[in-house]
């Protein structure tokens, strides 16, 4: 299996079309109501910082979160061991495992843990900036400006001064700024960083000349809790007069002739410091207090001038932003008709396609916001939690959760804001999660279960259905193979990617079984639970597909990265040629979830018509490449029809996503994606729109239950990895078949986008095409590298570029 280089000259050839108009999400009202504002506020950030603007002209406030801001764990218990046991467990698992291979099904109640101690993300406090003008009506405009990344509200108040305030995070000068103008002298402000949900045990408000700032704490201890703070300076403050109400902790800028603009940096930061999540540091966490960093990121900052500060931030943003363009008709002339309204009248017979193209920028800004390089990656809400306890603690569940955050990354050239996602795994997986793969199954490498938080959280939690997942870092590693696949970068193959994946392999490597059932002589996992459905059994599907995967990667990836051990690819070799593959038909001509016996009369398991969220056995399918990919080490399914007709069966026997057990937008953009790679443009589409239609509010973000919180932001992402999946199946891996590989493009792009088009969309082995479709959606030309790729359309026609 040869390695290909591709040299990376990534040669854009102008577009002829016309692009597209940058998009704003807007509204005419203001978002004053505080317990609603998870689905009116429009969301910005830098990666470590959140913010979510709210509140009534003239007393604007901005929600502010940290990445790191976590109550619980160490910082809530000296004892916490991040789910680990006191004492080695897996002595356990061959008496398990017998059970199970007798009897089918079993228990893993002695691996069981608690969640004591987990902790939860929580907010930070507001920025709050009162001038209680009295605002004329009907002059009331907030929007968030897709192309800039920057929220704007604009107003008038009676006496005619027009405002405009406008607020922006930065990742080059790590700080948000608001910015106040008017045409008029600016009336006394009063800005102040405050914590309306804890008294002053836990935080403080306090000023000085030309700063405010929040100090805080998560709990008084001891052990002490997590310290927080919170700094806001006066850009170029040295020309401004300011009064601190020192008892409120407010600083008041006083109306001064001739002062028309005022503009505030706000830095914030913990003393959390994932680097110290290890033995060396007894797990602490515990870093430096926060109050040095705040001081001088925020002086720095302010430093400059405002104009500066928003160039600094628009060459970041915009570069960014800009790497990648879908530009969809505008039919219904959506564009200038708000936002809310927009998503009112959305319904899934007919689709918007505005709405849609509108959601896949959003997808885009917010994961640009809420993960970068020096940040923890995206976590259930992203960034953006208005709470002291969020839900399921906005914690990192990767049984899709986490990994759907990052499917729009790779594709739309977002690739490299990923690193903080590897150094979240690096710091705070790799060194709890090896002991956890030693209690627990007395294995080497590590591994981690369904729900961790930023405190190594590596443990089995309490409930076997969902807390029975040791393949989360299995999935994950999809993530870092992808990472390489487009990148083409060795050496962060070599540093970083290839020492998790060898981690995740010796883990698996040492828990295969030689299936006892069925006797069949191949190596199955036992136990395993599908995530979150069903027993606790042997063979799991989604588990085997996994590995499949992983192990077949990790053939090519090895020598590449020079592994020096060759027993160990042996091994991996070997291991995979007996391996489970992952699929087995039901009677009914599914894929089966479970390799469970299907006895005639009854169908316990894989029954028809389970409506289940979760499609954890066509992983292979999509997003993973197991079953899908026609390179010769996977199941070729892309080409294989007894694959296809499966998978498609699976998928109308799941239903569309609102089951009984929930109706959450996630689980309808992954049926989407599947739908797909099928090449059924109307199932696909269909999905997406009843995605929107039933789960996504006014402001754009995507609820959990229907149109109701919580919030979960990992169908805003999954959204991003839908649309990508309907324009183009890119599943051959690079170095994995023959030497061409095939590229479809427009595998289900439905009439309703047509004469649209695509720019700076990345393919595996390097580089970007840009591509258009005619009115029926079949894509008719396409442009960019092309080396040792043949890109052809739904029907199997080449296109030349
Ligand atoms: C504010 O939002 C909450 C939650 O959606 C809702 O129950 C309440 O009625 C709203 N209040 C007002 C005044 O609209
Ligand atoms: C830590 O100590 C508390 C209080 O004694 C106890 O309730 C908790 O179970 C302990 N946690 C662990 C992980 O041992
Ligand atoms: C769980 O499995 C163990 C064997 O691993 C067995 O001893 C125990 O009885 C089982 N418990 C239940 C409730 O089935
Ligand atoms: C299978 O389950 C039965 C109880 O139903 C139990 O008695 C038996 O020990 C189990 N088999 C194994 C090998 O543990
Ligand atoms: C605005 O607030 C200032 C204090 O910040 C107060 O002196 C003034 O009376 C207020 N004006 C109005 C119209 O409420
Ligand atoms: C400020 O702008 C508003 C709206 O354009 C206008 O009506 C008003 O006259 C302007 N005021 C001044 C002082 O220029
Ligand atoms: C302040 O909060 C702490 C911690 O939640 C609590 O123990 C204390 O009773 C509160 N004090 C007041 C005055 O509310
Ligand atoms: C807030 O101030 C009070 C009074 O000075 C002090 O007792 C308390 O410890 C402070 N809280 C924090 C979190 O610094
Ligand atoms: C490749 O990876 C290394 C190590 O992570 C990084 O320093 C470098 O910037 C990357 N190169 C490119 C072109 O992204
Ligand atoms: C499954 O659901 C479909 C559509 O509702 C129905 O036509 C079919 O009869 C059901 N099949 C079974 C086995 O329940
Ligand atoms: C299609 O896939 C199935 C399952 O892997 C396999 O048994 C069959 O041989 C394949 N068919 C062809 C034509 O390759
Ligand atoms: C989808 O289209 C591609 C390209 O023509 C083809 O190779 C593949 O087999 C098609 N899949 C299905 C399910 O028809």
């Amino acid at each position: 299996m040869m390695y290909r280089f591709i040299n990376l000259i990534i040669t854009l050839a102008p577009l002829a079309t016309v692009l597209c108009n940058a998009k704003v999400l807007w509204s005419s009202t203001s978002a004053t109501n505080y317990s609603n504002i998870i689905r009116e506020a429009y969301l910005l950030g830098n990666g470590r910082l959140g913010a979510m603007p709210f509140g009534s002209p003239g007393n604007e406030k901005i929600v502010l979160n940290v990445d790191s801001l976590w109550a619980g764990g160490p910082f809530g218990a000296t004892n916490y061991t991040g789910g680990n046991p006191s004492e080695e467990k897996y002595t356990y698992l061959s008496g398990i495992r017998d059970w199970i291979f007798q009897n089918t099904t079993g228990n893993v109640s002695q691996l069981l843990g608690k969640s004591d101690g987990y902790g939860s993300y929580q907010v930070m406090g507001n920025l709050s900036v009162l001038h209680n003008a009295t605002m004329m009506p009907g002059t009331y405009r907030r929007q968030l400006d897709l192309d800039t990344g920057i929220h704007t509200t604009v107003f008038s108040d009676v006496v005619g001064n027009a405002f405009t305030a406008s607020i922006l995070c930065s990742y080059p000068d790590q700080v948000c700024i608001y910015q106040l103008d008017s045409n008029g002298t600016l009336p006394e402000l009063s800005i102040r960083l405050e914590n309306q949900l804890v008294n002053s045990t836990l935080a403080n408000s306090t000023c000085g000349h030309g700063y405010t700032g929040l100090t805080g704490i998560t709990q008084v201890g001891p052990p002490e809790g997590m310290r927080y703070e919170g700094v806001v300076r006066i850009v170029g403050a040295g020309n401004i007069s300011t009064r601190c109400d020192e008892e409120r902790g407010l600083m008041v800028v006083p109306r001064t002739s001739g002062l028309r603009s005022l503009s505030i940096v706000v830095g914030a930061g913990t003393n959390y410091d994932q680097t110290k999540g290890n033995a060396a540091s007894n797990f602490s966490f515990r870093g430096d207090d926060p109050a040095e960093y705040v001081q001088s990121v925020t002086s720095e900052a302010a430093s400059h001038s405002s104009s500066q500060l928003r160039q600094r931030h628009l060459n970041d943003y915009q570069r960014l932003s800009s790497a990648f363009t879908l530009d969809l008709p505008d039919s219904d002339n959506s564009s200038n008709v708000e936002t809310s309204v927009l998503f009112g009248r959305y319904d899934s017979n007919n689709g918007d396609p505005y709405v849609e193209s509108l959601l896949l920028d959003y997808s885009r800004h917010l994961l640009i916001s809420s993960s970068r390089d020096n940040s923890l990656p995206a976590n259930l809400q992203g960034r953006w939690s208005p709470d002291l306890a969020a839900a399921w603690s906005a914690d990192y569940h990767a049984n899709i959760n986490l990994q759907m955050n990052y499917w729009g990354a790779e594709q739309t050239g977002l690739g490299e804001i990923q690193h903080g996602l590897w150094r979240y795994m690096q710091d705070t997986w790799v060194p709890r999660g090896t002991e956890t793969a030693k209690l627990l199954y007395g294995a080497p490498g590590w591994v981690t279960h369904d729900e961790m938080n930023v405190f190594g959280h590596t443990g089995m939690k309490e409930d076997a259905q969902w807390a029975n997942y040791p393949a989360s870092a299995a999935w994950m590693m999809q993530h870092v193979t992808d990472h390489f696949s487009y990148s083409q970068n060795m050496t962060w193959l070599k540093e970083t990617g290839y020492p998790l994946l060898k981690g995740v392999t010796q883990f698996w490597l040492s828990q295969l079984q030689e299936d006892r059932y069925w006797n069949d002589g191949t190596l199955v996992v036992n136990p395993c639970n599908s995530p979150e459905h069903g027993p606790t059994t042997f063979g799991c599907t989604h588990y085997q597909q996994l590995l499949h995967q992983l192990f077949a990667n990790m053939l090519v990836l090895g020598p590449l990265a020079s592994e020096p051990d060759s027993a160990f690819i042996t091994n991996i070799s070997i291991t995979l040629s007996r391996l489970d593959k992952g699929f087995h038909l039901t009677s009914w001509d599914g894929v089966k979830e479970w390799k469970l016996p299907d006895p005639e009369d009854s169908q316990v398991y894989d029954f028809q018509n389970d409506t289940h969220r979760h499609l954890s056995h066509l992983w292979g399918w999509y997003p993973g490449l197991s079953l899908s990919s026609p390179s010769a080490s996977f199941l070729s399914g892309y080409t294989n029809r007894t694959i296809q007709d499966a998978v498609a069966t699976s998928l109308y026997s799941r239903g569309i996503g609102n089951g009984p057990d929930a109706n959450s937008g996630w689980e309808k953009v992954w049926r989407s994606a599947c739908w797909a790679r099928l090449n059924n443009t109307e199932r696909a589409y269909f999905e997406l729109k009843y995605a929107i239609e039933q789960n996504f509010v006014g402001n754009g973000l995507s609820m959990y239950s229907g149109k109701n919180p919580p919030f979960q932001i990992d169908a805003n992402f999954g959204f991003a990895g839908t649309v990508l999946s309907m324009l183009v199946v890119d599943v051959e891996e690079v170095g994995m078949g023959g030497d061409e590989r095939t590229v479809v493009l427009g595998p289900a792009i439905p009439k309703e986008w047509g004469n649209g088009s695509v720019k700076g969309f990345r393919i595996r082995g390097g580089g970007a095409v840009s591509f258009g479709w005619d009115a029926d959606g079949k894509v008719s030309w396409v442009k960019g590298d092309n080396e040792g790729v043949r890109f052809v359309d739904k029907d199997g026609k080449e296109i030349v570029a």
